[in-house]
């Protein structure tokens, strides 16, 4: 029986984890933090993260072939095979503040591998890195002459939250990375054997290291550039009343475009996307490629833009003037389904608000707690409630910032009654149904459209 070690128990190492315990009866799997609370979080019934379809896979595995952990020294020294799936954000210090990856997590780790590291292993970088980081990993692995073997792999992670299950449970595809070497190539087939347990062989890609650390920068690029353009197109379509979900519908239907991630909306948010954009533009400022720093950086201008048109909407819409009304927030979450609210648009457009003095009311199925610390500084100008019958109450404004399946098929007209007049609502995911809310008598502003307002 292998055993197999992933440090780091966040959003990717724990379902990751769960996955490869549940399909992969035959190896022993345990994760490890330095944080106490989540390892204990994980272990007990409330898990540290919501993901739907999570908790059965955890309930099932837990303690049988997956297990939690803090004792980070002598689990690796356990390990055949080691994931590091450690948080890698944007620097916030230094040299490449706010574009270049903080690696220092990261190295940590690759220290504490070699130190207490006994027998050959397998190092298998999940995190997302920049180009070349296996290199400096094989560097620090390999500056102790210990006749001990670390093959470098690199095996991104291309879950998405919210889907995390039905993702890992069919990927369209798993990459690994590795050396074209002997050892390398051993190390790969090792890998491919824990997924090939329940992923078709032709959805796993092996490629070389560069090429598989460099395309989940280049997917998470791509995917946010979709978004971005469709938002673009929302500004236009505001201008000229076009209505973008027309237009994306049109345009989707050609094969050559195809449908997805086409939704306009108050942006893109997410751990990910704007951090591995900016990695992937330092990067191509270090090689000297600035025009296509440039090109890339757009993507995130344009998302904070869209932040900010669509708060210049709503203060336009409302008289100009927002100061001391109270505007009930529907959705804190980056996107349904999730509690995380990392780089949520919700944090720039409730402060922008705020700025404005509005008082906000904010509700969300399950990312309160995280909303509370991301506004830690405003508390005074927030409440938090739940209920969104009772966040409405008395407000003058919705604004609907994550894309909740519950907010649909909210009682509008009940709503409608308890909110002052003229009520508003502002859909930043457009997922209402607006004209029904415009004939009950709101004034209805959803991105990309025009509006339906009755003054
Ligand atoms: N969240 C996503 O949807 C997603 C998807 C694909 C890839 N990724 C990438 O995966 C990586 C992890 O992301 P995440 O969202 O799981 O991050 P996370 O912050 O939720 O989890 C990272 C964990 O690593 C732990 N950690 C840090 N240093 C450690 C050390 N030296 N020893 C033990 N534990 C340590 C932290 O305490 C934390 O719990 C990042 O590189 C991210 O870009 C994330």
């Amino acid at each position: 029986m292998k055993n197999i070690l992933c440090i780091g128990a966040g959003y990717v190492g724990g379902p990751t984890m769960a996955m490869i315990a549940k399909k992969c009866p035959d190896y022993t799997i345990t994760v490890v933090d330095i944080n106490e609370d989540r390892i204990q979080k994980w272990q007990s019934d409330s898990l540290p993260i919501y993901e739907p379809g999570l908790k059965p896979i955890v309930d099932d595995t837990l303690n049988k072939n997956l297990f939690f952990s803090t004792d980070v020294a002598g689990n690796i020294t356990k390990a055949d095979i080691i994931f590091v799936s450690v948080n890698t954000p944007t620097k916030t210090f230094g040299k490449g503040a706010g574009k270049a990856a903080d690696l220092q997590y990261w190295e940590k780790t690759a220290r504490q591998i070699l130190l207490h590291s006994k027998t050959n292993k397998i190092v298998v970088e999940k995190s997302t890195l920049p180009v070349r980081t296996a290199e400096a990993m094989e560097r620090i692995l390999n500056s102790h002459d210990n006749g001990i073997h670390f093959e470098v792999l690199s095996n991104p992670e291309f879950l998405a939250e919210g889907t995390a299950i039905r993702d890992l449970t069919d990927p369209d595809r798993v990459l690994i990375g590795g050396h074209s070497t002997e050892s390398g190539q051993k190390a790969v087939n090792e890998l491919v054997k824990i997924y090939a347990h329940w992923v078709q062989p032709e959805k796993i890609l092996t490629t070389n290291l560069w090429s598989s650390e460099l395309s989940k920068l280049v997917a998470n690029a791509f995917l946010s550039q979709r978004i971005s353009s469709i938002n673009t197109i929302s500004a236009l379509c505001e201008a000229t009343e076009a209505d973008v979900e027309e237009v994306s519908k049109a345009i989707g239907t050609d094969s050559r475009i195809g449908s997805k991630f086409l939704n306009a909306s108050v942006g893109f948010g997410g751990s990910c996307f704007q951090k591995d954009i900016l990695n992937m533009v330092y990067l191509c400022e270090y090689y000297g490629l600035n025009e296509v720093a440039t090109y890339w950086e757009q993507v995130v201008s344009i998302n904070n833009y869209q932040k900010q048109r669509f708060v210049t909407r709503m203060i336009k819409s409302m008289f100009n003037t927002v100061v001391d009304k109270k505007i009930a927030v529907l959705g804190f979450a980056f996107k349904a389904d999730t509690g995380d609210t990392r780089e949520s648009p919700a944090i720039d457009i409730c402060k922008q608000l705020l700025e404005e003095r509005a008082s906000l009311i904010i509700s969300d199925p399950k990312a309160i707690r995280n909303a509370k610390i991301d506004l830690e500084l405003y508390l005074d100008q927030i409440e938090f409630e739940p209920d969104p019958y009772a966040a409405a109450a008395d407000a003058h404004a919705l604004a609907v910032l994550t894309e909740w399946e519950e907010y649909k098929s909210l009682d509008y007209d009940r709503i409608f009654d308890v909110m002052i007049k003229p009520a508003f609502i502002f859909d930043g995911r457009n997922i209402l149904d607006h004209q029904r809310l415009f004939d009950i008598g709101f004034n209805v502003y959803a991105i990309g459209k025009p509006e339906l307002s009755h003054l």
